[in-house]
């Protein structure tokens, strides 16, 4: 079954030179890939009929709110899918910002990828399942909408480490149960084209969000070969 392929450049990229190399490279697959650019390039991919998603929203509508985007405006100019909750970000937040940004992604027909993920402490105490329920219940409080999840431990994003695939597909099959909707679930965290084959054969991901192995758009042109037969 093809998966989801969905690309957080994170701040990765940093000239327009390297995001027009970036999107002459993959043209011809942007029809099998979902891109997360920074804002600054956000335009870039939308011209050249990319699929947009954006890395962060604010969880304001609008108003005195200096260097953040509102998901009216990243609706606007043509963005499909927000990104919210993930780990780079989350340390920073207060306990119900995450609540609130899917509140006003949802409100402005964004698709809601909801990151989520224990770290390393956790673990190895064994305690995944109870955090990430955590973290649901709280990102999803009064929420009846569906999104999609992305399963990131923590220790895995740009380690190169990754947890065992009975492991993932166990976490998987707990996050799909906890819905009363068939709700989609990505795995993130160091996929690279040298794991993607081991990956790709965990039957219940319906996706991957990839980070640093993205960028390189040869890379990324392997990942997307061997998860779309
Ligand atoms: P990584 O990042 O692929 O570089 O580990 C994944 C992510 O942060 O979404």
């Amino acid at each position: 079954m093809k998966k989801l392929i969905f690309v957080n450049l994170k701040m990765y990229l940093n000239t327009i030179e390297d995001i027009q190399n970036y999107i002459d490279n993959l043209k011809n697959e942007k029809d099998k890939i979902v891109i997360f650019p920074s804002n600054i390039y956000l335009y870039e991919f939308i011209k050249q009929n990319f699929q947009i998603g954006i890395q962060n929203i604010s969880s304001y509508p609008k108003g005195a709110h200096t260097g953040c985007t509102s998901a009216l405006s990243a609706k606007d100019l043509g963005v499909k899918y927000a990104l919210i909750g993930h780990s780079e970000l989350r340390e920073y937040e207060k306990k119900d910002t995450i609540n609130q940004k899917i509140k006003q992604a949802l409100n402005n027909n964004l698709k809601v990828v909801l990151c989520i993920g224990e770290n390393l402490e956790h673990y190895n105490q064994n305690k995944t399942k109870e955090i990430i329920k955590k973290q649901i219940e709280i990102a999803l409080e009064n929420i009846k909408e569906q999104i999609i999840i992305s399963y990131e431990p923590v220790w895995a994003i740009g380690t190169g480490l990754t947890p065992k695939k009975e492991e993932i597909k166990d976490i998987i099959d707990y996050i799909k149960s906890l819905f009363n909707y068939k709700i989609k679930v990505l795995y993130g965290g160091s996929v690279s084209d040298k794991n993607i084959n081991k990956l790709n054969q965990i039957s219940n991901i319906d996706g991957f969000l990839i980070g640093s192995a993205g960028v390189n758009p040869n890379t990324l042109k392997k990942i997307i070969e061997v998860t779309q037969k």
